[in-house]
């Protein structure tokens, strides 16, 4: 894509890669846009749910219609963190060390089962994830561009899982769920599709939208494009802020949750064809991008409340920036 892309023909491509993802995946158009919304801002997307509700399939889907690379690593309780990014091996022949780069190079990863290994492993993945490069052996090696950490764990506590800590939370830009078919009709849909394929994975046969280099263009323009007010900061900010002073909350939102809302706000406005943010995109993203950095109080977290009530709470309570006029 050349310099200059304006924003109709941006709209446009986000339009054609989330009906592309959905011509595969069945799922809500609204969970494709955030997903593509979270690549667009350049971040990494925790997924929780369930078995065989399509992550996988929806990850390597997504790799596919942006053009990038794709990896992808089961997380087990034996992954060392060399097994993540690399190792250097002695290569007799002409008696040096050579890098062999581990699947952390790549644009898209998809790191299944992340709370299957422990802490040390993950550590190793979450520590690139937040710097964008690794350290082999004392070598600092930069990480492709896009570079987003797909990430999926299964919700159902069980032996053997080492629970990704809050503060490691905190890396991840929105967690999201897939969540079952959403009618009979979806849940056939799923169905005939398979019929169609002829195969259980039909990624291979799906073309790309755009190439990498298009999308790193996007998000490009995500970062120069899109206008924020100062309303829309403050707005932000006053969101964050409440998290910390709910009564049930243990740990409120960080300050990275506000730069979250405010890179995925400017994600879905160019999405939406918009240069600007609205209160609108803030209040849609904030449960995604802020929930799982909340630790409820103990009491709270006992009872089964949900972080995501307490993030409803908050947007209730602060006043959204009224008569809000982009420039
Ligand atoms: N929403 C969906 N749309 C299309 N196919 C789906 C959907 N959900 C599940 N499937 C199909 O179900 C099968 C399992 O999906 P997939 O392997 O992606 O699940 P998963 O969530 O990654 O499971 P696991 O947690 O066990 O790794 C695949 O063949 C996939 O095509
Ligand atoms: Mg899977």
């Amino acid at each position: 894509m050349k310099v200059g892309l304006d924003l109709d023909e941006a709209k446009k491509l986000c339009d054609q890669l989330v009906r592309a993802t959905a011509g595969v995946f069945v799922g809500q158009p609204l969970l494709l846009k955030k997903l593509l919304v979270a690549g667009l801002a350049n971040g990494h997307v925790l997924f929780e749910d369930y078995p065989g509700l399509g992550k996988t399939l929806l990850v390597k889907v997504f790799a596919r219609v942006t053009g990038c690379q794709y990896n992808r690593i089961q997380f087990t309780p034996d992954l060392l963190p060399a097994d993540i990014l690399g190792t250097k091996v002695w290569r007799q022949r002409d008696s040096s060390f050579e890098l062999m780069k581990g699947p952390i190079f790549t644009n898209v990863l998809l790191a299944d089962e992340v709370n299957r290994t422990p802490p040390k492993t993950q550590a190793a993945l979450l520590e690139a994830m937040e710097e964008r490069q690794v350290t082999i052996e004392g070598e600092t090696h930069q990480l492709s561009m896009p570079f987003i950490v797909l990430a999926t764990q299964n919700p159902i506590e069980q032996e053997g899982t080492y629970p990704l800590p809050e503060a490691q939370m905190d890396r991840f830009i929105m967690k999201l769920s897939t969540g079952y078919a959403a009618s009979l009709q979806e849940e056939s849909l799923i169905l005939e599709r398979r019929i169609q394929w002829q195969k259980d994975d039909p990624t291979a046969d799906v073309q790309a939208v755009v190439s990498a280099e298009e999308f790193r263009s996007l998000q490009g323009l995500v970062e120069t494009g899109i206008y924020v007010d100062r309303c829309i900061l403050d707005y932000i900010s006053e969101i964050v802020r409440k998290t910390r002073e709910h009564p049930k909350v243990e740990v409120g939102s960080s300050p990275r949750g506000g730069l979250a809302l405010l890179k995925l706000g400017r994600a879905m406005a160019l999405a939406s064809g918009r240069d600007f943010v609205t209160p609108d995109d803030v209040k849609m993203l904030a449960p995604d991008a802020l929930s799982h950095r909340i630790i409820l109080r103990m009491e709270e977290a006992l009872e089964g409340l949900n972080a995501d009530s307490i993030v409803w709470d908050v947007i209730d309570e602060v006043a959204a920036p009224k008569d809000f006029r982009p420039r």
